[in-house]
């Protein structure tokens, strides 16, 4: 599995959001090769727990730039964060119950949804906040 790694075509014109989605893929590969490579249960937990913490600042953070600029698609937007949060959460109890098991379909999954929410959700913002100063 693949994780892309960031380039121009993700880009969603605002300089905080995109350092973010860099960092998310990041995270998404290291724990991809975590898993691959059998690094361990604690390592792979660790970067888990990376991609949790790191994945609620950035939804917390674009959605107070959406809130503050009145975004019309704004509650469309955080339900669809909440949905990749109980996928997280979903992997997180496997790996809780089932160490040394990770189910790959749901990494996969992870993966697929960001790489696609970036691409074709986020970049709806990037006029608006661009339009509001937010670059
Ligand atoms: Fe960059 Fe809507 O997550």
């Amino acid at each position: 599995m693949a994780v892309p790694i960031w380039n121009e075509s993700f880009s969603v014109k605002v300089k905080r959001c995109d350092e973010d989605h860099k960092k998310l893929l990041d995270i998404i590969q290291r724990l991809h090769d975590s898993v691959i490579a059998r690094h361990g249960e604690i390592d792979t937990k660790a970067i888990l727990a990376e991609l949790v913490d790191y994945t609620e600042t950035h939804f917390k953070t674009e959605e107070g730039m959406l809130e503050q600029t009145k975004f019309p698609g704004l509650e469309r937007h955080c339900q669809q964060h909440e949905t990749f949060k109980a996928k997280l959460e979903e992997l997180k109890q496997s790996m809780e119950y089932a160490p040394g098991d990770t189910p790959m379909a749901i990494l996969q999954y992870l993966k697929n949804w960001l790489v696609r929410h970036i691409k074709m959700v986020d970049c709806q913002y990037s006029a608006h906040l661009n339009a509001n100063g937010i670059h």
